[in-house]
């Protein structure tokens, strides 16, 4: 239907058992410029509607053969939009109300003595009818752009994720190349931490974090000369204590990168030990991250199972023995208690045994 015809000649659609009603009516609607349909029952009018689909409807409340609010039912369901005014002589005040509680218009009592009453209902309908159709219109238009914004941004969510990814892996292979032993080490620390976590039952963006710290922990070591981390045998002292800032060197590289958990801080903690043994800061017990100490397990685990160009790795009972041993020691006791259901599993030898470096020297 044309819209600008909608708004001059609007069609009304008169539903009215009796017909001198729908004559004075109708002649009154055609005289003040509106084209007028008729029906002498609610299910001619209906068909009617269907058929023609007029802008608004004006209908008697009681007919022959079903009434009037059948007409404001059907329409609330397939044409909420149309206005629908009950005209009736013959309703009680209740009835009036009950019909505007279903959705129609207006109510007019019969016999209409001020004619242009009709005209008024009219238009004040159709003005609420196209107001609550351009409401829609702006709802609608708003979901849209909510909906594309939403999708944007998940795209560009995606797109940071991805690119703090490769940062990750660029990172991981710099230090690699620096220090072959890391790279097959920092992968199955970072899988035996995710197991732990997943035995603790941490939420996912938790062990997300265990990951990514797993593979950057030792990040720092591309501050420690090549000649030391390459060395073979036992380091100096002096060359001990060269490796031993790694961990700050490696919270510097990482503290101003946007990861969702705390990784710059885990990496800066990951020599600490839980009796306050390790370094930099010698922290105790739960000063440190529950990640550090999560990963502090895996880390020994790793390294105590790798085997070294001075001694073959330890096989996995006896260094499962020695962790449990360390529990409340160097090492946390609840992580040890994840690391045992852990490793009932058999997921923690699977990792270890995977793709092993094995021939590179041992470091802090
Ligand atoms: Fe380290």
């Amino acid at each position: 239907m044309d819209t600008s015809n909608q708004i001059t000649t609007p069609t009304v659609l008169l539903i009215d058992d009796e017909r001198m009603n729908r004559l004075i009516v109708g002649d009154y609607l055609r005289d003040s410029g509106y084209a007028v349909l008729e029906a002498e029952s609610s299910s001619e009018g209906l068909r009617i509607f269907d058929n023609a689909r007029p802008d608004i409807v004006i209908t008697d409340l009681r007919m022959p053969g079903g009434d009037g609010n059948q007409v404001v039912t059907r329409l609330q369901n397939v044409a909420p939009d149309t206005p629908v005014i009950i005209i009736s002589g013959t309703a009680s005040l209740e009835e009036a109300l009950c019909t505007l509680r279903e959705g129609a218009s207006d109510f007019i009592t019969k016999p209409v003595r001020e004619m242009d009453r009709i005209k008024h209902a009219i238009e004040a309908a159709m003005k609420k009818a196209h107001l609550n159709r351009e409401n829609r219109l702006v709802k609608t238009a708003l979901e849209d752009a909510i909906q594309q914004h939403t999708h944007d941004l998940r795209d560009l969510n995606a797109k940071l994720k991805n690119a703090l990814e490769s940062t990750v892996n660029a990172l991981g292979v710099i230090v690699a190349q620096k220090d072959p032993y890391t790279a097959g080490h920092n992968d199955r620390v970072a899988r035996i931490a995710m197991a732990l976590g997943h035995a603790m039952a941490l939420p996912q963006n938790r062990i997300e974090t265990l990951r990514v710290a797993g593979n950057l922990h030792d990040i720092g070591k591309i501050s420690v000369p090549e000649e030391i981390l390459n060395k073979p045998g036992r380091l100096t002292p002096e060359e001990y204590e060269q490796v031993k800032i790694h961990p700050e060197t490696g919270f510097d590289i990482l503290k101003d990168i946007p990861f969702h958990g705390p990784v710059a801080e885990i990496v800066l903690q990951h020599h600490e030990r839980y009796d306050g043994t390790g370094y930099p800061r010698g922290l105790k017990g739960n000063e440190t991250l529950l990640e550090t100490r999560i990963l502090s397990v895996a880390d020994i685990y790793e390294a105590l199972t790798s085997d070294r160009p001075y001694r073959r790795g330890l096989p996995h009972e006896q260094v499962v023995a020695h962790i449990v041993r360390e529990a409340g020691k160097q090492l946390c006791p609840l992580c040890v208690c994840a690391f045992v259901a852990a490793n009932k599993s058999g997921v923690l030898s699977a990792i270890a045994n995977s793709e092993r470096a094995g021939q590179f020297p041992e470091r802090p």
